[in-house]
């Protein structure tokens, strides 16, 4: 029987809620289809920076190195530990140390969910570059305090990393509805958006069968709002990606529904999967999280690992769930029945 090596870091807050959620319909699956899951838990997380003084150990990245895939459920918990200082010790040096350099995050209503807009029928993809950009991490600050104070970050776009992300993008719109919209602000970013708008014509003619469209993020943010059937794939910077991954969670009905996986195209390193929400410190621990979006991450990872029968069964388990109205609004349905509510249409 096939095994995948799992790394779980469950993290903070309904981190933990939410990745428990999400192996036990992972386990169904497994059991189903015919394949094991051989999990092993890392307790890396903000308690863990308390005892420790670091968010994970100096040869983290090394143990998770071996493992078929990573899982995490959410980092932060900014009472103990800033949260600057929990994510550049977890998860972004962990999107980094593999390349992860996708971050994909698709948004449309599930069934039975009813999202803060009148368009229902839209489908998006949306692919973030997840390595460089603005959150390359490069920066800096001098004269710290006083009147003369600098502070610097410095987006980084290289062109290994812009091709990239691009013909990723390109790929994924190749299998879907055959429209790609390159987000960037090339009329006030006149060096790295410039740049990026020309890495999108000169890889758009790779793919003929692809049309594409040229969006700046203002625009954008008002087409998610006003017109988000008419996009397909979107891909963008980290930045960008970052605050439209958030706007199409809120349009597809709230962060309890927004997948994300963190994506290394070379099977040699693991993949990262992870719910776009975070901690949610005020209802850590309180059976009330919607595990959706975890679950839903969880079946993205399936599908990378190849187990792609299985992910389909998920994602229309979670929709068999939603459209009797479990899990779709928020307080209604306790993270244990929505699990439950899943496992049992995943095995129906
Ligand atoms: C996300 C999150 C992270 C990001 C934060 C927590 C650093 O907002 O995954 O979208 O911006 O990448
Ligand atoms: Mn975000």
């Amino acid at each position: 029987m096939k095994t995948y090596t799992l790394a779980l870091i469950p993290g903070d807050g309904i981190g933990v809620d939410v990745t428990d959620a999400t192996m036990e319909v992972l386990d169904v699956a497994a059991a189903k289809f015919g394949f094991a899951l051989a999990p092993t838990t890392f307790p890396w997380s903000c308690e863990y920076y308390v005892e420790t003084g670091k968010m994970m150990p100096e040869d983290g990245i090394e143990q998770l190195h071996p493992f078929d895939a990573i899982y995490l459920g959410a980092v932060g918990w900014p009472k103990t530990v800033p949260d600057s200082v929990s994510l550049h010790g977890l998860l972004l040096p962990i999107r980094k140390a593999f390349t992860q350099y996708a971050n994909i995050r698709p948004h449309r209503l599930l069934p039975g969910v009813e999202g803060p807009l009148k368009a229902e029928g839209f489908d998006i993809l949306c692919i973030r570059e997840n390595t460089e950009g603005e959150y390359s991490g490069a920066g800096g600050r001098v004269h710290q305090g006083q009147d003369n104070e600098v502070a610097t970050e410095v987006a980084i776009f290289t062109r290994k990393g812009v091709e990239r992300i691009l013909r990723f993008g390109f790929e994924q719109a190749r299998a879907r509805r055959k429209h790609l919209t390159s987000v960037t602000k090339s009329n006030a970013q006149k060096y790295s958006m410039v740049f990026w708008d020309e890495m999108t014509d000169k890889i758009a003619a790779e793919y003929p069968d692809v049309t594409v469209s040229h969006m700046h993020i203002d625009a954008m943010a008002a087409k998610m709002v006003m017109a988000p059937q008419d996009l397909d794939v979107i891909v963008a910077s980290n930045l960008f990606g970052d605050i439209l991954t958030d706007l199409g969670a809120a349009i597809q009905g709230g962060l309890g529904f927004a997948a994300s996986a963190n994506i290394c195209p070379d099977p040699s390193v693991p993949s990262m999967f992870e719910p776009v929400h975070g901690s949610a410190p005020d209802i850590a621990g309180k059976n009330i999280a919607n595990p959706i979006a975890a679950i839903w991450s969880g079946a993205m990872m399936l599908d990378h690992l190849g187990e792609k029968t299985a992910a389909t069964a998920i994602l229309s388990a979670i929709e068999a769930a939603t459209a009797k109205g479990i899990g779709t609004r928020p307080g209604a349905s306790s993270t244990d029945e929505i699990t439950a509510a899943v496992k049992a249409a995943l095995e129906a």
